[in-house]
């Protein structure tokens, strides 16, 4: 049965890429689809990304790309040689070129760590998100995971789950609270969105 080859694009810690690559790498846990799904390359523009690490000990290939390459042929060849079927974004801090939107038509997802469409857009990553729900004053955030457009952390949502901000709550403590979230959903959407194929 020929595989559903995932490519994951990262550029941090990439814990999320674990959970998915542990969902759907091991023997013996196959998705939903009746053909297997398999993460199939890592994509990389940060040569110290933990995300690396995590290929490694996978036995992923890695795909290390430059900016200005990216932006005008958007590594196709090397994607289309890995069998690329679907590109999940997860923590990857550069915006995709329209060439591979169209390329791949609604078969690039990104996850955000918040409601969106609140504390979306080009500065709104990592920890400033967190800052920003608790300086509003918000009592809830979450997750979205959405399909990527021309737009920063605006195309179609697919997914969004929620958890209470505490009137305690730390940068740090809601962070942990979105990434297990995120750890929770995210390969499980994964599965849900090949599954319908
Ligand atoms: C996640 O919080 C995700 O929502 C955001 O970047 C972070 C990546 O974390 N887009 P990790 O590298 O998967 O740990």
């Amino acid at each position: 049965m020929i595989p559903i080859n995932i490519a994951i694009f990262a550029s941090g810690a990439g814990s999320n890429a674990k959970k998915i690559i542990e969902y759907f790498n091991r023997p013996g846990t196959p998705g939903k689809n009746t053909r297997p799904i398999h993460v199939a390359l890592i994509v990389s523009n940060n040569p110290a990304a933990g995300v690396l690490k995590i290929a490694g000990q996978e036995k992923i290939p890695v795909l290390l790309i430059q900016k200005e390459k990216f932006n005008t042929d958007g590594y196709l060849d090397q994607l289309n040689q890995f069998n690329i079927d679907f590109i999940v974004l997860a923590g990857f801090m550069w915006k995709v070129p329209s060439l591979l939107i169209k390329v791949f038509p609604h078969k690039i997802i990104n996850i955000h760590p918040a409601l969106l469409p609140k504390y979306g857009g080009k500065k709104m990553y990592g920890n400033f998100v967190h800052e920003a729900v608790l300086n509003a004053g918000d009592k809830e955030s979450g997750i979205t995971i959405h399909y990527v457009d021309d737009l920063y952390d605006h195309g179609e949502i697919i997914f969004q789950a929620k958890c209470a901000v505490d009137d305690d709550e730390t940068v740090t403590s809601l962070s942990e609270k979105i990434h297990a979230l995120e750890h929770e959903h995210y390969p499980k959407v994964i599965d849900r969105l090949l599954s319908a194929d």
